[in-house]
């Protein structure tokens, strides 16, 4: 198949990449500087000259904060951003595959949400993810709309400026205490696998809204013990609350997503527990090929 993928050089957008250049697609990575999804003349022009078969958008605007004090920012990428890609491939018959997140829901259901569930967003980043679900389904048939949750990736986040993994990592390096939330609670994502079940559910024709995470759950907190319970760190780890951590957006409390949909075509996520073990093989292996600073410890000698 031919892929266009936006964000290629991000941490979902990397991982996607690789996946699908593994199975023999033919991929057209486009990066932030080639196609600015919020112009509807550049993305036409891009997708008509290109006329691939399937579109990849993980291009977002996601810094929760920011989207609060930027709403206009957030709804042009999330938004209508989505929606230009999908009025084209609607019209060209392109499969899209667009990606949403887990924060469309208030989190007071306290059990797995499905995907036929109401959203609720708090935050703007949530409402602006929800309009473009909305804008991708009243433009197009032919899309999977996949929300998913918590992710981290080898690319780290670049919106973000790194992941959660390697944010708790350069603390314990910095040897002071680590607070974190335990009143939230949600399932990690390592992008790789998450790319991994994408690039399978591409070849169904079963379109739709999809929740794709790891299995199972855990806090923000448990999170970060589990890190340094694989990498062997003695960490000061202080669980807080929410409120704790004065925030302009609301975040759910709970935002488990139910992957029965996803079961149901055949493919499965691994728990997430699992997941994070292998990031952190891989990251590992990763670092020991990459030569370190002249004069500093490779990240990892510094704390072990
Ligand atoms: N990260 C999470 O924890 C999380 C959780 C749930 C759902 N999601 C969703 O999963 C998807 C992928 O997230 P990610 O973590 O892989 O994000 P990421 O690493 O920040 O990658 C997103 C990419 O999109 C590009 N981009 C941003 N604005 C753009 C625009 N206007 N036009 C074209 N490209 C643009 C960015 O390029 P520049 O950096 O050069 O701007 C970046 O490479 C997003 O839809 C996100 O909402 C993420």
């Amino acid at each position: 198949m031919r892929i266009m993928l936006t964000g290629a050089h991000g941490q979902l957008g990397s991982d996607l990449h690789e996946a699908l250049k593994g199975q023999g697609h033919s991929v057209l990575p486009l990066t932030h500087a080639d196609l600015e999804v919020t112009d509807a003349a550049q993305a036409e022009e891009a997708i008509v000259k290109a006329r691939p078969d399937v579109f990849i958008n993980t291009a977002a605007f996601h810094k929760v904060e920011e989207c609060e004090r930027r709403p206009d920012a957030a709804f042009g990428v999330n938004a209508s951003g989505a929606m230009n890609l999908a009025k084209v491939c609607g019209r060209l018959g392109i499969v899209l595959v667009h990606f949403s997140t887990d924060y469309v829901f208030d989190g007071s259901k306290q059990q797995p949400y499905l995907e036929t569930d109401l959203p609720a967003p708090l935050n703007v980043y949530g409402a602006s993810k929800v309009a473009g679900e909305h804008l991708v389904a009243a433009n197009m048939e032919r899309a999977f709309v996949v929300r998913t949750s918590g992710l981290y990736g080898l690319a780290g986040s670049s919106g973000k400026g790194g992941n959660f993994v390697e944010t708790m990592l350069r603390k314990a390096r910095e040897r002071s205490p680590i607070r974190v939330v335990d009143d939230q609670v949600l399932t990690p994502t390592f992008t790789r696998e998450l790319a991994a079940v994408v690039s399978q559910l591409i070849h169904t024709e079963a379109y739709g809204l999809y929740h794709i995470s790891s299995e199972g759950q855990c806090s923000w907190y448990e999170f970060a013990r589990k890190i340094f319970e694989l990498e062997g760190l003695r960490v000061d780890l202080q669980p807080v609350a929410t409120n704790q951590f004065p925030s302009p957006a609301k975040r759910p409390p709970y935002s488990v997503m139910n992957k029965s949909k996803l079961q149901g075509v055949g493919l499965v996520m691994p728990p997430w527990e699992d997941s994070l073990g292998r990031y952190l093989n891989i990251r590992a292996m990763v670092q020991e090929h990459a030569p370190a600073p002249r004069g500093l410890k490779s990240p990892a000698a510094a704390v072990s």
